[in-house]
């Protein structure tokens, strides 16, 4: 397994991670065992650095990890996390005590603020996390999904010293981090932990693309997620979290960096099967309800914010309006037009735009299309 330095510290961590993100339906207890045992094999094949967080089934993915590293947690370096609402100091305490207790451990080697929390003053954070590493609770902390603008802040009050990584999402289709967060993260070793790296499956942005790089894969023997790890994982900084309930897959991820990919094929994948960017009317854009996932249907209802989003549309607004923008939408064409789109991830920033800049400015998109 490659192995990579997380941030400046002197820990490793190998550059292919697990991510366990489970869903709140998995209630089966079957899928719990069998959970445990895929994460144990991926750490038997050298995948030591496993990536969770208190939200991820409500406790659960903590929980099977907790089992799965009974007697092996020596081994591993593990990353969670700290959702907004609870980013004051005493709210991190708390939560940081939950989660060593699910996980069955005395110490998390990384922790990650999972999402911005505008209502709670980032100094307030700052501090709590750094009372978590003084206090031996916490080795190294991370944050995910701040801008690039807020990234650097941070950075400059936490310092390398306690600040080790930033997670974003990086994949084939989305490679938006690449104009800042990648080359802040080499020029300042600081490491980018690459969220969704299979672009949660899906890979590429449609069949045409699937196909080049099911084309590139043949000429390495490899498949087309072991390309695209592969590539991602050339970039000094980044590691990946690609996450799989499949134990052959997982066996596949482990081995997608035994090989290397030569200049020309990377530049042939990244001109051939990389996501474009396009800006879309937000009036063309229709809020679907089709992921099981609630959504505002209305700019009163986004207005109004009856679910409790953190950060709530009309905060990231205040952020939009500003210039700093987090990262494009995710889009499908309705039925194959040209004109017309469903709305697949960016449920906040939608609102959050139109908010910020009404329903004429087109707003930046990216498209999928596996009709
Ligand atoms: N910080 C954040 O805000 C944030 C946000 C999103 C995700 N994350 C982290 O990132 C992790 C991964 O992200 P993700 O789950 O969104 O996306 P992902 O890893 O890009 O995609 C996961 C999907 O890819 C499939 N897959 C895995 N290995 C494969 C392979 N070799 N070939 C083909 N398909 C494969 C999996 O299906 P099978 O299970 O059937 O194999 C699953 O459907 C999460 O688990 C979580 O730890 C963090």
């Amino acid at each position: 397994m490659l192995l990579k330095k997380l941030g400046q510290s002197g820990i490793e961590i190998s550059a292919i991670g697990q991510g366990t993100g489970i869903h709140h339906s998995l209630t089966n207890r079957e899928v719990y065992r069998e959970l445990e045992s895929t994460i144990r094999s991926g750490i038997d094949m050298g995948i030591t650095l496993i990536d969770t967080a208190p939200v991820y089934g409500d406790g659960a993915s903590e929980a099977i990890i907790g089992k799965a590293l009974k007697g092996i947690r020596h081994g591993v370096v593990l990353a969670t996390k700290v959702s907004p609402e609870n980013l004051s100091p005493a709210g991190i305490k708390n939560s940081v005590e939950g989660s060593l207790r699910r996980l069955q451990t005395d110490r998390i080697d990384l922790l990650q603020v999972h999402w911005p929390n505008p209502q709670i003053p980032i100094s307030d954070t700052l501090l709590g996390l750094k009372d978590m590493v003084q206090d031996g609770l916490v080795r190294y902390v991370g944050i995910c999904n701040f801008s690039f603008k807020d990234t650097q802040e941070i950075h400059q009050q936490l310092t390398s010293k306690f600040l080790a990584s930033v997670q974003v999402e990086y994949n084939l289709f989305d490679r938006s981090i690449e104009r800042e967060f990648l080359p802040y993260g080499q020029q300042e070793g600081i490491t980018i932990i690459a969220y969704s790296p299979l672009h949660r499956g899906r890979i590429v942005a449609n069949r045409k693309q699937y196909a080049v790089l099911q084309e590139i894969a043949n000429t390495y023997h490899k498949t087309p997620a072991q390309i695209v790890l592969r590539w991602l994982t050339v970039h000094l900084p980044v590691v990946v979290i690609p996450n799989t309930t499949n134990g052959q897959r997982m066996k596949e991820n482990a081995e997608s960096i035994d090989f290397d990919l030569i200049d020309e094929d990377v530049r042939y994948l990244e001109a051939q099967c990389t996501g474009h960017f396009r800006e879309i009317s937000p009036r063309s854009i229709h809020v679907a309800d089709d992921s099981g996932r609630s959504v505002y249907r209305t700019l009163e209802e986004a207005l109004g914010n009856a679910m409790n989003c953190v950060p709530s549309p009309q905060e990231l607004a205040e952020q939009i309006a500003t210039g700093d923008f987090l990262k494009p939408v995710r889009l499908r064409p309705v039925q194959s037009s040209h004109d017309r789109f469903e709305l697949l991830e960016g449920r906040i920033r939608y609102w959050a735009w139109v908010i910020a800049h009404g329903f004429e400015k087109p707003l930046p998109a990216l498209i999928e299309d596996f009709s």
